[in-house]
C-alpha cells in the first residue's frame, strides 16, 4: 500500500458538522473572546497552542526554491472563459503590479519557507506547457492511482507530451464537474503528491483539483454554495461567476503552496506521522481574512457587484484561504487588518 497522498478537506465548519475527525483549523489571530469559539467548536481547542502548532518542522527535505512551473492538464470538458480564470490566477502568482490586497501579496507568506541552503521559495511562479485530455482517458471515476496515470499519459503522448520537471515542475491535474475522484465529495477537494517511478517513469510534485459544481459544492465550493441540510446558511457571490471555478481557485492554491514548501513530502509539516502530514495551508483551512477559525471564514471584502472576495490578481478578484507563517505562528494573507 502506498501511503495516501495529504488531501484537502472541505472547510472547517462542514468537516465540525459531519463530524469527520478533527478539523485542522486553527484560531490564529489573538483571541479576543477568550472562550467563545472554544466551547462552541471543540473542535479547533485541541489544536489551540498545542504541539502539533509549535512545531511546523523543516524535515531537511527540498522545496521549490527556482522558478516554479505549473503545467495544467484540463481532464474532461473545460470551456474557454474557465481555464482563463485558473490561468490567471497562477499567474497573479507572480504579477506584482495588481492592486492591494494581492495574490502576489498572499504568495509572500509561502516565500518565507527555506531549505537547508536558507533559499527561499521561489517567487516566480508561471503556466508551462499545458494538456487537454477531453476523451476522458482514464474514464470518469479515477482514483488515487489512476490519477498517476493520467499524469503518465500526459508526460508520455506521442504529441506534444508535457515536459519533465522534476526540480521545480508541479503537474496540476483539473478535473470536469462530471469527474469523480477517489474520496472527492467525501470531505476531500483536492490532494496533493509526488508521482512513483514504477507508473509515471519520473517522481513528479503534482496535485489533483476537481470542479465540485455538479457533485457537492455544498462541500467544497463552500462559501460560495452552501449544504441543503444547514438551514439559514446563506451563500455568497463567487467573484468570476462560476461557482465551481471560483471555489476551485483556493484549492489550487492551498495544493500550490504545499507543493512549494513539501514536494516530496519530506520538508515543511506538522505532525509525527508523515503518512498524514499537517502542512502549511492545512493549519489555515477555512481562513479567509481577520478573525477567521472555527466556522468563521474571517473578514472578506465586498464588490460593488456584490462578489465576496479577499484578494486581486491580473484583471480578477478571487477568494483564497491563508497558509501558515512559521514565523510569527498564525496564518497570515494580504487582506489582514491591523
Ligand atoms: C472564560 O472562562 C474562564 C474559566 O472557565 C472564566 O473564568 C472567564 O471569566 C471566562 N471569560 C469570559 C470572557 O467569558
Ligand atoms: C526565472 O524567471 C525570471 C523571470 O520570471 C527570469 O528572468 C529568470 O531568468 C528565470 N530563472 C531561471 C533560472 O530560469
Ligand atoms: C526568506 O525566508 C526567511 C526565513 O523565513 C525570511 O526571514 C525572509 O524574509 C525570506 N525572504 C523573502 C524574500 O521572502
Amino acid at each position: 500500500m502506498s501511503p495516501a497522498p495529504p488531501l484537502t478537506a472541505a472547510p472547517p465548519l462542514l468537516l465540525l458538522l459531519l463530524l469527520i475527525g478533527p478539523a485542522t483549523c486553527y484560531r490564529p489571530w489573538p483571541n479576543t473572546k477568550p472562550n467563545s469559539t472554544n466551547s462552541l467548536y471543540g473542535g479547533s481547542k485541541k489544536y489551540e497552542g498545542s504541539s502539533e502548532f509549535v512545531h511546523l518542522k523543516y524535515h531537511m527535505g527540498p522545496v521549490l526554491t527556482s522558478n516554479i512551473t505549473v503545467y495544467p492538464i484540463w481532464y474532461g470538458a473545460w470551456r474557454t472563459p474557465q481555464k482563463h480564470i485558473i490561468r490567471e490566477f497562477i499567474e497573479s502568482i507572480s504579477a506584482f503590479d495588481s492592486k492591494p490586497p494581492s495574490v502576489s501579496g498572499w504568495w509572500k507568506t509561502v516565500r518565507l519557507y527555506t531549505d537547508q541552503t536558507g533559499s527561499n521559495i521561489s517567487r516566480a511562479v508561471h503556466i508551462g506547457e499545458e494538456k487537454n485530455d477531453r476523451f476522458y482517458s482514464h474514464g470518469k471515476s479515477l482514483t488515487r492511482l489512476s490519477v498517476q496515470s493520467v499524469i503518465k499519459s500526459a508526460v508520455s503522448a506521442s504529441t506534444r507530451p508535457l515536459p519533465i520537471n522534476p526540480k521545480s515542475g508541479v503537474y496540476l491535474l483539473l478535473t470536469s464537474d462530471d469527474v469523480y475522484v477517489q474520496d472527492f465529495c467525501n470531505n476531500v477537494c483536492g490532494f496533493h503528491y509526488f508521482t512513483f517511478p514504477s507508473i509515471v517513469g519520473y517522481t513528479l510534485p503534482y496535485a489533483w483539483v476537481g470542479n465540485s459544481a455538479k457533485l457537492c459544492p455544498g462541500v467544497c465550493a463552500y462559501p460560495f454554495a452552501v449544504p441543503d441540510y444547514i438551514p439559514g446558511l446563506k451563500a455568497v457571490k463567487s467573484p468570476n461567476d462560476d461557482v465551481g471555478v471560483d471555489a476551485m481557485i483556493s484549492v489550487i492554491a492551498h495544493e500550490i503552496a504545499e507543493l512549494a514548501t513539501n514536494p516530496l513530502v519530506n520538508a515543511w509539516y506538522a505532525g509525527g506521522d508523515p503518512v498524514f502530514p499537517v502542512e502549511i495551508a492545512d493549519l489555515c483551512e477555512g481562513i479567509y481574512g481577520t478573525g477567521g477559525g472555527g466556522s468563521y471564514t474571517g473578514q472578506m471584502l465586498n464588490g460593488k457587484d456584490g462578489a465576496t472576495y479577499n484578494m486581486n490578481g491580473i484583471r480578477r478578484r478571487f477568494l483564497v484561504q491563508w497558509v501558515w507563517n512559521h514565523l510569527v505562528n498564525y496564518c497570515t494573507g494580504p487582506n489582514a487588518l491591523d
